[in-house]
């Protein structure tokens, strides 16, 4: 059974170094875990950001949940201003994150060479990051780290966030509903935090995003001091120079984030009701995208020729760490289970073959008036309605990643349409394939987990 790419050890990556199908070039940037370099896909050419985490040092600082915690969290997300994850491949030592490239470079060094932006161009940016931070809230994700170092620019001058290592899921919060942990980079960290009394994730990086807010329109750091105590204070009273230059919309904006009450300060919600905010607002639409243009998903490796002839339909052959990004937090055993169906997304495993698995969903659908086309192994569910252009409407994506020779988990995606439509879409299909049982699937699972 193929679990994980096996990969060649090194004891450093070199340029010119092959990991799997990609061959890694210059470094990119250092994180806190180990390097960011460039590779290149071989089979398409296209590039990506391969992050290289060193496993003695998270098993060292007995981080190693922090880590899957990263792997399932960006693996949740799918953001036009969020750095997408792809895939995840292990050599003994190593872990490779394959991430998208974003080719305009860090916003922290255009900042430092160029100077601050205009107020159009600074707000642009901040729509962009509140757009993709607020998202990532809504999915229960905080970021906890951020700082204009990981505001990544694509040639198009869009940003794209990055670097969620340190984010926390819901399951982390202590009995009192607040996260615990102290972490960020010192300028950007919110006056709750530092005074260790617990904190909202969600507040706290309001506070960032209104640093680096400030950051961009001014051109220098808010609070700010060689001597950490007194940055320390300057935070703890939100003692904060705003220019009188600025126009009083920003500056209003600046006022109400850089509130250090987080009871009081502004929400993400309140932000994007802010007529400074919405002037040319254009909001970015998350998880529209449609699966067939985006081919690189779920990249299949090397490996699944073998599986693709085995099967007569085709599966996308999964490792367990890209499983355990798929579950909705780290408790694999709710994986399995039928799932509450949610807005948009639901999976679920089967013990059916691709072949059977595509048949009869193909029979079940077709009985339900949808057509179905078929591409790169995925399928594309489609019903129209002719009287009524919304209603009763839906498109689904279909698709089926292979754990182990006999153990599939089949994902349903709604590209759009109608709610209640796609409910009864997922309990008949739920109904008609089958799910089998835990215990079965489970010991399946930990033979696989052991081995990485
Ligand atoms: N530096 C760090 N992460 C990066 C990414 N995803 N793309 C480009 N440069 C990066």
């Amino acid at each position: 059974m193929v679990i994980m790419t096996k990969l060649g050890e090194k004891k450093n990556e070199r340029e010119g170094m092959r990991l799997g199908k990609y061959e890694l070039g210059r470094t990119l940037g250092e994180g806190n875990f180990g390097k960011v370099k460039i590779a290149r896909n071989t089979d398409s050419d296209q590039p990506y950001a391969v992050k290289i985490i060193d496993k003695n040092k998270i098993i060292d600082l007995n981080i190693t949940n922090q880590i899957k915690r990263e792997i399932a969290t960006l693996k949740l997300l799918r953001h036009p201003n969020v750095v997408r994850l792809y895939e995840v491949l292990a050599s003994k030592a190593k872990i490779y994150m394959v991430l998208e490239y974003v080719n305009g470079g860090e916003l922290f060094h255009i900042i430092a060479s160029k100077g601050k932006l205009t107020e159009r161009e600074g707000r642009k940016v901040f729509q962009q990051m509140i757009d993709g931070v607020s998202y990532c809230h809504t999915r229960g994700v905080f970021h906890r780290d951020l700082k204009l170092e990981n505001v990544l620019v694509d040639n198009k001058g869009n940003i794209k966030i990055t670097d969620f290592g340190l984010s926390a899921l819901p399951q982390h919060l202590r009995a009192d509903g607040l996260l615990h942990t102290t972490c960020g980079s010192p300028n950007y960290v919110a006056p709750e935090v530092l005074a260790n009394k617990g904190y909202h994730g969600a507040t706290s990086d309001t506070w960032s995003c209104g640093v680096i807010l400030y950051v961009i329109l001014v051109g220098y750091l808010p609070f700010d001091d060689r001597n950490i105590v007194v940055l320390y204070q300057k935070i703890l009273k939100g003692d904060v120079q705003i220019p009188a230059w600025l126009s009083p919309g920003a500056r209003n904006m600046i006022k109400r984030i850089l509130d250090p009450n987080p009871e009081t300060r502004i929400t993400m919600a309140e932000i994007k009701e802010d007529p400074w905010f919405k002037k040319g607002y254009i909001p970015a639409n998350p998880e529209d995208e449609d699966v067939y243009v985006d081919n690189e998903a779920f990249p299949i490796r090397e490996e699944t020729n073998e599986v693709e002839q085995r099967n007569s339909g085709s599966a996308t052959l999964i490792n367990a760490f890209q499983l355990i990004g798929m579950s909705s937090c780290l408790d694999l055993s709710g994986f399995f289970e039928k799932e509450e169906i949610s807005e948009r997304k639901i999976r679920f495993a089967s013990k059916l073959s691709v072949k059977d698995l595509n048949e009869r969903i193909e029979d079940t659908v077709t009985e339900m008036g949808f057509i179905v086309q078929k591409k790169n192994g995925k399928l594309k569910l489609m019903r129209e309605n002719k009287s009524h252009k919304t209603l009763g409407c839906l498109s689904v994506a279909v698709e089926v990643f292979e754990i182990s020779p006999s153990l599939y988990v089949v994902e349903l995606r709604k590209s759009y349409g109608d709610g209640s439509v796609y409910k009864q879409l997922c309990k008949k299909l739920l109904n008609d394939l089958g799910v089998p049982p835990k215990q079965e699937l489970m010991s399946e699972l930990s033979s696989q987990l052991e081995d990485i």
